[in-house]
């Protein structure tokens, strides 16, 4: 979504920095951008649609904000792009989240000058007007207070860069000249490891030196800063094409991380048990590992676990008591529809366990007990290496409350060398996208576990291909999807050898006989299927090679098709608006 990145120090480099930095964060997904930097007394603002480009010449800066916005409120233009300026020109802001009660602000404004139809040029102004009884710092916390929503503002009058959050992330580095501000601490990284990340309702003062309050009791808090000892993720493709292909091939070795140490896993397993409910909550490709939980723990443990779409789980929470658990997974911690519903959860006792792959997010810091996946840091959007990481951890959670983690591990072990095979012959897998890629559907069946391969199959080949597919579970079919099928519409069959077989054998000859070009995805060949990939049984866990033949479709047809598949249109990587 949207990215902050601001700088203020003794060196007058801070516009070159930012714009350094927008690049860092440029992977999570934007249409615009715009940078705003002090010169000569006043800003000077550059603003527009599109990529960054690959160098800009830029004005010598102490104090410069910058932004790359995937827009919310107003389409895509450069009026709307920001930074935002006061009637004066001597305020800027930028601004993540949703500002609710917009225009209900706005209509208290007289006099004041728009230039664009975002919710968040109403903030510079709101401050531009509260500026005439308050000092700046005091001034935008007046205004943040009266924001409904989930914001993260920084703004900025040349001397200062005052910054407030409410569920939108902050974080602020300290280097040796100064200060940088970003929504990620990735991008900080490489300057500094001295680290604080804002808590929801503080304020943060930044020139020579940092002041933090409390946005609601005005009262000074000491600032802590945290050392962290994470490795700056910079663009570093090695000899890979795209991020995509390189986090398909990072797979082994992120699967091997995960049963490295096993500790964090039995004491969640004791959660569990201990649990009188527990649910899994995730959005996209997480919450299909989430569903995989529910059949997992059944298949493993016979215990029933409860899966809901992070975004739809406050519907339906009203049966969570002190003694439920949950269990949160998100690539990012940031994602709102995450971050909401544990929030409203632990309000009510819920212990919570975050599954993330990003230290020091939003959802690793508030919850109760904290898991990383060990994926190293995914910068394609569309989710790899993550997705993997967190069925391997599902899939040990199940073995080790089953008191058989031994037994998880071993096939883990085998999947890794299914998935090594597949990296083998990754060119069947092409041809099959040249064979494919003009048609407009694409179906993908699955039963059992493979279900919720089958959805995650479909989303990975329609989010970076913009082929419309359609994952379904096998039965389902005859109550509806089977009236789509044609003469030479492919449809993916998963046909592991568990005790879904025989029936979804019989879901391929329903389509086959209705002029579907069937894709076996199976340990072995059959008569039936007009395009075989094999795919050796690793029981249980023959869901991760499987995802990965799903993975490398969606990249082929992207390529073939002349789509950048790390930057998909209209998504973001790190999703923090609902
Ligand atoms: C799909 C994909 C998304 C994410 C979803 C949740 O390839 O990447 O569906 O899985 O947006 O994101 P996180 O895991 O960051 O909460």
């Amino acid at each position: 979504m949207c990215g902050i990145f601001g700088v203020v120090g003794t060196k007058d480099n801070a516009s070159k920095l930012v714009f350094a930095g927008l690049k860092d964060i440029e992977y999570r997904g934007y249409d615009s951008w715009g940078i705003s930097f002090f010169t000569d007394n006043r800003f000077k603002t550059l603003k527009k649609i599109g990529f960054l480009p690959k160098s800009l010449n830029l004005v010598s800066s102490t104090l410069s904000i910058g932004h790359t916005r995937w827009a919310t409120h107003g389409g895509v233009t450069d009026e709307n792009a920001h930074p935002h300026m006061d009637c004066t020109n001597k305020l800027t802001l930028v601004h993540n989240g949703i500002f609710e009660n917009y225009l209900e602000l706005k209509n208290t404004l007289k006099n004041h000058k728009f230039k664009s139809q975002t919710d968040t040029e109403v903030i510079i102004h709101l401050i531009e007007e509260q500026l005439k009884s308050q000092p700046l710092a005091e001034a935008v916390a007046t205004v943040f207070n009266k924001l409904q929503g989930l914001n993260a503002v920084v703004v900025s009058d040349g001397k200062d860069i005052v910054a407030c959050k409410i569920g939108s992330p902050l974080v602020v580095g300290r280097t040796k000249n100064g200060f940088i501000i970003a929504s990620d601490p990735n991008a900080i990284l490489q300057h500094t490891s001295e680290l604080i990340f804002l808590e929801d309702g503080q304020q943060v003062i930044l020139n020579s030196s940092l002041e933090l309050f409390d946005l609601k009791t005005s009262a000074e808090i000491k600032p802590q800063f945290t050392k962290v000892k994470w490795e700056y993720a910079g663009e570093n493709l090695k000899d890979f094409p795209h991020f995509m292909l390189k986090e398909i091939y990072e797979q082994p070795q992120v699967l091997y991380n995960q049963i490295q140490n096993l500790e964090n896993i039995e004491n969640i397993a004791q959660e569990i048990k201990k649990a009188f409910g527990t649910y899994f909550i995730g959005c996209g490709s997480a919450g299909y590992a989430c569903i995989l939980g529910e059949y997992l723990f059944s298949q493993i443990t016979k215990k029933h676990v409860n899966f809901a779409l992070g975004s739809e789980f406050n519907y339906t929470e009203h049966f969570l008591t002190d003694k439920s658990l949950l269990i949160a997974i998100s690539q990012s911690g940031e994602t709102i529809d995450i971050v909401e519903p544990v929030s409203s959860a632990m309000k009510k006792g819920v212990k919570v366990v975050a599954l993330t792959n990003t230290l020091g997010s939003t959802l690793y810091r508030m919850s109760d007990i904290k898991m990383m996946l060990q994926a190293g840091p995914e910068k394609a959007v569309a989710s790899t290496k993550a997705l993997l990481a967190m069925i391997a951890n599902i899939l040990l959670l199940s073995f080790a409350v089953a008191g058989k983690l031994k037994e998880g591990v071993d096939v883990i072990e085998k999947s890794v060398k299914e998935i090594e095979s597949i990296l083998q012959k990754k060119d069947l897998i092409q041809k099959l996208a040249i064979k494919i890629h003009k048609v407009r559907h694409i179906y993908v069946l699955g039963r059992g576990l493979s279900y919720p391969v089958a959805l995650e199959s479909a989303l990975k080949i329609k989010e970076v291909s913009y082929i419309h597919a359609e994952g379904l579970a096998g039965g389902e079919l005859k109550h509806g999807p089977i009236a789509l099928i044609e003469k030479g519409t492919p449809v993916i069959v998963y046909v592991p050898d568990d005790e879904t077989k025989g029936a979804i054998l019989a879901n391929a000859m329903e389509v086959k006989a209705r002029g579907a070009y069937i894709i076996g995805v199976a340990a072995e060949n059959n008569q039936l299927y007009d395009y075989f990939f094999q795919v050796s049984d690793c029981r249980a866990s023959s869901v991760l090679p499987n995802i990965v033949f799903a993975q490398f479709l969606g990249y082929f047809l992207a390529t073939k098709l002349g789509y950048n598949p790390d930057k998909p249109r209209n998504l973001a990587k790190s999703v923090t608006v609902k």
